[in-house]
């Protein structure tokens, strides 16, 4: 079964990061036809997204930019940290739209998110990688992060496939950007899209160095782009025209975009001979179009889907068993496209009502700490019982005599939190109190014990606190279903998350 019905989306894609030139079909490029408001050439390929200006260059593959070896720089030292965190290839690559698709901007609890968080930081995190690839620019990326609960992926893709960085510094990769610069004049295209009314630019910060982006309205896109296509390629210029969501007009070089930007991720991570396990991708809007026609990838179009997007899988895709439309909006989608693909466990730890009930086949400290984190989310908001019995728990997996370092720099005894417990009941009920936990990263220090690291945030009203945690877990002298004991707790607030009143703070 051919991968997808049409090499059109296809073919720059794999041109460009992966080998040979295929021949294209005489007709493309294609005329526009966004959101289904245009007419269709007979023939089945009714929706274009993406437009070349020059179809017949040569397209150089990505192996000659990296064909003059440049000497390592320190990014690219902190790059290849990123790339080896795992000492094997990733059990599953998740590489993510965000808006409407990661994040639920008609879901002011954000439900979906958190619980896609809860099954990753229990399941995935220490042995998966998490790409996150925006059309926003760094700055719109994060404002985004500090609106929404969102985790921390190990690389981030923004400005739709033109800037590629890793892990929580944020590295640039410059062999991507250099890449890039090919046959890109930036000047030139502002040039050519002013003489065009009907383009409305956007805001400065989404003016990127290979990005250019207007809003033009749904009528008149197809028209534009056709014409501004024309005009570029008579400027000598190769880019790529894409229409998302209804509004967007993104302008780019021909060798970027999301799907691009995901090759050379693949490549590099074939080179390391690590390729993923499993990759799954996630969209919702005409950008992310490109993600799904990378070879051998699983796709999950969330059920929220543009009609941009639908049209073009109608069109290119239909035939692509790995290719799903969930029936599950953002996030949920995305957790419902693993259980259907058995890419993984699939039930995140918020959907288990008894978090005491959990059957695991070994001590798992990243299950642990995800598991105590919501426990206490649920104690707070009252949707637990009050009962004597959960405090005893609370008290068993605490060692008595261990010490939790408060971010305030006090010390307290682990019995002493424990009791402190019961004080703090329901006490965050109807105030949209939350708690997720990020970058839970156990290493096993002793033949019974694990230092875990990880990231935990609360959120109650407006207010939104986290702290660095670490965590000793011990597995001496308990059973697997009784959990691992915490031994000892040190905590530090992150950058700028400290409170100015800490006696909230429990844990
Ligand atoms: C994001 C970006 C915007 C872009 C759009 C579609 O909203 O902020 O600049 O046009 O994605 O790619
Ligand atoms: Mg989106």
């Amino acid at each position: 079964m051919p991968r997808i019905g049409s090499q059109y989306l296809l073919q720059p894609i794999i041109n460009n990061c992966l080998g040979p030139k295929l021949v294209r079909p005489s007709s493309f490029p294609l005329p526009l036809s966004p959101s289904g408001s245009g007419s269709y050439p007979p023939g089945g390929e009714r929706l274009l997204l993406l437009l070349r200006t020059h179809p017949s260059s040569p397209i150089r593959p990505i192996a000659s930019a990296a064909s003059l070896p440049p000497p390592p720089t320190p990014n690219e030292v902190h790059i290849k940290v990123t790339m080896d965190r795992l000492a094997d290839a990733a059990h599953l690559m998740i590489v993510s739209d965000l808006d409407h698709t990661m994040v639920d901007h008609h879901d002011p609890e954000n439900m979906s998110l958190l619980r896609f968080n809860a099954l990753w930081e229990a399941n995935y995190r220490d042995n998966s990688l998490l790409v996150f690839s925006t059309g926003r620019s760094p700055t719109l990326y994060k404002e985004l992060r500090k609106e929404k609960p969102m985790l921390t992926p190990d690389i981030t893709i923004m400005s739709v496939g033109t800037e590629i960085t890793y892990g929580n510094a944020m590295v640039p990769d410059d062999g991507w950007v250099e890449f890039l610069n090919q046959k890109w004049d930036r000047k030139i295209v502002t040039e050519e899209t002013s003489k065009f009314p009907e383009l409305t630019l956007q805001s400065h910060t989404e003016q990127r160095p290979h990005k250019v982006s207007f809003y033009v309205q749904k009528d008149k896109a197809q028209d534009v782009i056709k014409a501004l296509a024309a005009r570029l390629e008579e400027r000598g210029l190769d880019v790529k025209i894409i229409y998302s969501g209804g509004m967007d007009l993104d302008i780019l070089p021909q060798g970027a975009g999301k799907g691009q930007a995901l090759a050379y991720l693949l490549k590099k991570f074939k080179a390391e001979g690590k390729s993923p396990n499993n990759t799954l991708v996630c969209g919702d809007s005409g950008n992310d179009a490109e993600l799904f026609s990378i070879p051998e990838v699983y796709g999950v179009m969330v059920s929220n889907a543009q009609e941009e997007l639908l049209q073009w899988h109608a069109a290119n895709a239909k035939d692509n068993s790995k290719i799903i439309h969930a029936t599950e909006r953002c996030a949920a989608g995305i957790i419902q496209a693993i259980g259907h693909f058995n890419l993984g466990p699939s039930v995140s730890p918020r959907d288990v009502t008894d978090l005491s009930d959990s059957k695991l086949d070994d001590f798992d400290p990243a299950y642990e700490v995800v598991k105590f984190n919501l426990f206490f989310e649920r104690w707070r908001r009252a949707e637990v019982e009050k009962s004597e019995l959960y405090l005893a728990n609370m008290k068993a997996v605490c060692c008595p005599s261990g010490v939790l370092v408060h971010p305030s720099g006090i010390e307290k005894l682990l019995g002493d939190c424990v009791n402190a417990f019961r004080t703090c009941y329901g006490d965050q009920q109807g105030k949209g109190y939350r708690v997720w936990v990020d970058q839970v990263l156990p290493t096993q220090v002793g033949s019974d014990s694990w230092l875990v690291k990880y990231k935990k945030w609360e959120l109650s009203g407006e207010k939104q606190k986290g702290c660095l945690t670490t965590v000793l877990l011990s597995s001496k002298g308990v059973s697997v279903p009784e959990g691992l004991t915490w031994v000892h707790v040190h905590q530090t607030w992150l950058d700028g998350a400290g409170p100015t009143d800490d006696s909230s703070w429990f844990f």
